[in-house]
């Protein structure tokens, strides 16, 4: 990819928040809740390693869900969280090939579970832009930069959601797709490729709860507006007057919405797309 992705090249550890020191790791070990796999509810969620994909793993493995989570980065050594590692697919999703080869890797350690999937959330995505951050547009984005994007941002969810339809159908679970303020509207800083992905991902969601909905599967998408994270282009604070609330949404503040829409308590939501803008659209 010809322009720059802004992101860090750290990965978080995606199951207990980074590195550790040894009393901590102990007192997270403890944490881990004593429940074998199979009476677990799972949670198979791409982009974990940092911002809203990290607090989401945060979330619903302190509600004990067992997490599998999918990233590039491999998992950290350092990580204390004892089933990180076991729970975690190095992927590109940026690739067919490591896609189909992890949806083939997810299916077998399902097996723990009988084969059931309770929640897939499509969180991974890119957003590149030119060097300082600037707006990659319409008129001069490489068709090759917009593959990637599509592959990365709309492709993968499809493939997974449909590589992994018999293991929702029998857990009846629910889907989330991660769409963006940007597939609705202009944005300054997102570019073409990452904001016509985002619509049609949001399209994509629509299709999705009336295909999915039959098998009793849930098909729903959250937006972020401005979310405190490395996605973030420099000068997003700027933004901050023009939104009601006055100030950056927190990725717990993302997970908490994800959660509810593959719990319980949204039984029977589908199809709908849940901003989490701090009003930044009305
Ligand atoms: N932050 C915001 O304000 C905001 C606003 C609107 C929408 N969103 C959406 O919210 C979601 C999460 O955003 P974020 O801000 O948390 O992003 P982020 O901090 O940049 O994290 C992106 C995640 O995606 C993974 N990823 C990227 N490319 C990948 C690939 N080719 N294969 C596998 N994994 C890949 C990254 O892991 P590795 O680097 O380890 O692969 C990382 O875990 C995205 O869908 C984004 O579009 C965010």
């Amino acid at each position: 990819m010809a322009a720059n992705e802004t992101r860090s090249t750290s990965a978080e550890c995606p199951h207990a928040g980074g590195t550790a020191p040894d009393e901590d790791r102990r007192e997270k070990r403890r944490r881990v809740p004593d429940i074998p796999n199979s009476e677990r509810k799972t949670l198979v969620l791409t982009g974990a390693s940092r911002g809203i994909g990290h607090a989401t793993v945060k979330r619903f493995s302190s509600a004990g869900w067992r997490v599998i989570t999918c990233s590039r980065h491999p998992f950290p050594e350092d990580c204390p969280w004892e089933m990180g590692e076991e729970d975690h697919i190095q992927v590109d999703l940026a690739d067919v090939e490591s896609t189909e080869r992890a949806i083939a890797e997810i299916r077998e350690r399902l097996q723990d579970q009988g084969g059931r999937l309770n929640a897939l959330v499509n969180n991974a995505a890119i957003s590149p832009k030119l060097p300082g951050g600037k707006r990659m547009n319409s008129i001069d984005t490489s068709i090759e930069d917009w593959k990637i994007v599509f592959q990365v941002n709309f492709f993968a969810p499809i493939m997974l959601a449909r590589g992994l339809i018999e293991e929702l159908k029998r857990a009846k679970g629910a889907v989330v797709n991660v769409t963006s303020i940007a597939g609705s509207r202009v944005h300054p800083f997102a570019g073409s490729a990452y904001a016509t992905s985002k619509a049609a991902l949001a399209a994509l969601t629509r299709e999705m709860a009336h295909d999915f909905g039959p098998h009793g599967i849930r098909v729903n998408a959250i937006s972020p507006g401005e979310i405190e994270t490395s996605i973030l282009s420099p000068g997003t604070e700027k933004l901050i007057e023009q939104i009601p609330l006055r100030r950056l949404g927190q990725p717990e503040e993302v997970a908490k919405a994800i959660y509810f829409l593959c719990t319980e308590a949204s039984s029977y939501v589908t199809g709908a797309e849940l901003h989490i803008n701090g009003g930044q659209h009305v």
